[in-house]
This record gives structure tokens, sequence and C-alpha cells, in this order.
């Protein structure tokens, strides 16, 4: 079967935004910052991106635009009858995990898109807003409807095609949720006690630098936003046709992602210090302070659910690019029509993601790996560990396997100055930062 293409540039890059753009940026970005001391993690995870992230990005596309095929089918084209593809069959493995645990979070913030549009979350509810989304969390049946109705639009998106779908999608979505944060960003920095989240964002504590759990934390949340190593980069990457250049194009990616967080982080922070919640209250952070902000603001009611709809936009042209990463790879193995494939991996995601849900609460007492709860231990393993050891491999593969040639002509970077930087990067600086990390991060921390 002929493989779709996107039917322009720009399609890519908003799809490819779309992707990096997520709830990685709002929600997971602000817990594991405030967990981790805000401004110091700010500067190592910003590093990382710098450093690690763009050029990695720009690999990944790259290994996607050349051999024109889906995680596991772009090794074996590049690298016949040699074992590099079952990093593609670990990048598959990482988006089960990683939707599974990602559309129960987008179900809940449909879930407050919901209750926005009914009125019921405009006014402060008595328990307060910390309590009343603890007991939706833990109960058995309503997160699980709003997490299948997820999974459901993400698999919808998917089967219309790369273009009719996953394109169209992003071209929808990403200019509204641009200036909607934007808008929430301003008004958020006017609220009493701002400055204080203001600071404790951008001025570092030097003293968690000693704690390795901190950079193994920024580096996952690097790869985590910038959806590295799962082999999402490269199944777009796919269906770039030749002609694009890419090393501005993902620089541009790199970016946009970085503002996002760091202004989401704008819009959090004040408020988490203007209503005295603590920066490490984890998952829930929030879906507890904008709540907060919105009740406190005049038309509350109606920016909490451009919020959230903005929010769940988000979170769904992340989720089509992570589904579409098992679905490319069914559909050219198995000669499933991309409708089964679609249906049938979201299904099973779907199944994970049953648990994950009950873990926050009839099944709260499960905590391997020693994490907070099954989604933590399965965000842990996916992108702590999973996402850097896929993108160490595909470091390794552009940098070691590939000639320089063509690892130059692969990223269109062959008459560039920068050329030999960026392959200086992939293959020592990356690679050796990403081990470093990891030891130190396992091991001693
Ligand atoms: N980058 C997405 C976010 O920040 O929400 C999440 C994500 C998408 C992770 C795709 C991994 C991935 F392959």
């Amino acid at each position: 079967m002929q493989r779709e293409n996107w039917a322009s540039r720009l399609g890519f890059m908003l799809a490819a935004m779309g992707s990096a753009v997520g709830l990685g940026n709002i929600w997971r970005f602000s817990y594991v910052a405030g967990e981790n001391g805000g401004g110091a993690f700010l500067i190592i995870y910003l590093a990382s991106i710098l450093i690690i992230g763009i050029p990695l990005l720009l690999t990944e596309v790259s290994i996607g635009r050349k051999a024109q095929s889906d995680v596991v089918g772009s090794y074996q084209t590049l690298a016949p009858k040699q074992p590099w593809f079952l990093a593609g069959f670990l990048g598959v493995g990482s988006a089960f995990l990683i939707l599974s645990f990602y559309s129960v979070v987008a179900g809940w913030a449909l879930y407050y898109l919901w209750e926005y549009i009914t009125g019921s979350l405009s006014i402060e509810p008595t328990e307060g807003y910390g309590a009343a989304f603890e007991t939706f969390i833990s109960t058995t049946y309503q997160p699980l409807f709003w997490h299948g109705l997820f999974m459901f639009i993400t698999i919808f998106v998917v089967l219309a095609g790369v273009k009719q779908g996953i394109e169209l999608a992003n071209k929808i979505f990403m200019p509204i949720l641009a200036i909607l944060l934007l808008i929430l960003a301003g008004y958020s920095l006017t609220l009493d006690g701002a400055m204080e989240g203001v600071r404790f964002l951008f001025t570092p504590d030097w003293s968690v630098l000693s704690d390795p759990s901190v950079y193994i934390a920024a580096l996952g949340q690097a790869f985590f936003s910038l959806s590295l190593g799962v082999g999402t980069m490269m199944t777009y990457g796919s269906y770039l046709s030749k002609e694009h250049r890419l090393p501005s194009a993902t620089v541009g990616i790199g970016i946009m992602d970085t503002l996002f967080a760091v202004i989401s982080g704008i819009v959090i922070f004040p408020a988490v210090f203007a209503f005295n919640i603590e920066p490490s209250s984890g998952p829930p952070l929030v879906f507890i302070t904008l709540p907060d902000i919105f009740s406190q603001m005049p038309f509350g009611g109606l920016v909490g659910i451009l919020f959230f709809l903005a929010l769940s936009l988000a979170a769904i042209s992340s989720s089509i690019s992570i589904l579409e990463v098992p679905v490319a790879y069914l559909v050219r193995v198995t000669k499933w029509s991309r409708k089964k494939a679609s249906v049938l991996s979201g299904l099973i995601m779907f199944i994970l993601g049953i648990a994950v849900s009950l873990g926050m609460g009839k099944w709260k007492d499960i905590t391997p790996i020693g994490k907070r709860n099954i989604m933590d231990s399965m965000d842990y393993i996916a992108s702590n560990i999973f996402l850097p050891i896929g993108g160490l491999v595909m470091a390794a593969f552009a940098g070691w396997y590939f000639t320089k040639k063509q690892a130059l002509d692969a990223t269109d970077l062959k008459d560039s100055p920068l050329g030999n930087f960026w392959l200086f990067i992939i293959r020592f600086v990356a690679p050796i930062i990403i081990i470093v990390i990891f030891i130190n991060g396992i091991f001693f921390s």
C-alpha cells in the first residue's frame, strides 16, 4: 500500500509541534519542576533540551525521512539483518506504556472541561478543589469513562489518516492552544504573590544540584516533552519527502516546545504561591491550582472551559502521534487496514490504562518499583529509562553506523558549518551525558 505524506512542510511542523506540546508541557512539566526545586531544575532541563534534545530531534526525524518507514522498519531498511531494529520494538513498547497513562490524565482534562461547561466547577466546591479532585480520580468508573472517551477520539483521528486525520487536527488545534496559554499567563502574573512563583521558577536553588535524581528527572522531562526516543518523530519524519530541509524545522519545534513549557510555568507557579499550594504536590498540581485561579477571576467559568478545551486539544495532538507509532508498524507488517490497526492498538492501551486509573483509588496500594502509584511507575520506566535508551540508540545509529557523509546528508547538514558540531554532539556529548546521568540516577539516588 502507498504510504501517505504530509500535504505541506507547515503540516509537518504543526504535527510535530502538536506531538511535542501536550500534557508534558503543562501538567508534567509543572509538577516535575515543582518537585525538583524549580529554578535549578529549569536550568538543567533547558540545558538538556539544547545539548541533547534538539540535536537528537534532528537525528530522529532524519532517520525516519531517510528510511521512509515506521520505527522498526526504519532500522531494518537502513541496517538490514542487524539488531538495531530491536530499538524499534522498544519504541513501540514505550508508546503503549505512555499512551495508557497519558490517556487517563487527558481523560481528567476532558472531565474538567465538561464540568466547566455545565458550570459545576466554576464555584469552589465546599471541600476545596484539591479534595474534590482527589475524590474524582479515586472513584472507579467515572475516570474510566473519560479515559475511554479520550482513547476513542485519538483512535478516530488516527484512523482518518495522516493528512485527513493527524495533519488536519493539528492545523486546527495548535493556533487555538497558543493563544489561550498566552492569555492565561498574562492573567496569572497579575495575581497577588505572583512574583514569588516567578522567583521559584527562575531563581535556582543550587543545593538541589547535588541530587542525582534531579538530573534524571530533567533528562526524562526533556525526552518526554520533545516526544523523543519513542519513534514518534521518526514516524512523522517518514511522511516527509526528501526536499524539505530539516535543521531549521527541528530547532523551531524545540524552541516552541520549550516556550510552551516555560509559559505554562508562568501560568501555574504564581498561582501555586498565591493560593498556598505545595509546589511539590505531584501530578494533581494543575488540576488544583488552575481551578483556583479561575474561580477568582472575572469570567472564570468561561476561562475554565477555554483552558481545559486547550489542554484536551494539546493532549489529543500528542496522543495521536503516540498511537501512530504502533499503527504505522502494524499496517506495514500485518497488512491490516489503518482502521483495524488503530482500533486494536488503541483498545490495548485503553485496557492498560484501566490499571493506571484504578491505581489512583482501589489499587492505590500497588506501587511497583517503589513509585507513588501505577501511573508514576509506568511514567518513570518509559520517560526516564526507555526514552533515553531509545535516544541513545538513535544517536549511536546516526553517529556511528552511518558514515559521516550519510549522516550529514540525512540531516541536510552537508554544507552547513553546524554539521561537524552536530556530529560531535550525537557521537560523543549526548551519549556520554545520557550514560552518566543514567548510572548516577539509577544507582546513586
Ligand atoms: N511530548 C508529549 C507531551 O509533552 O505531552 C508527550 C509525548 C508524545 C511523549 C509523544 C512521547 C511521545 F512519543
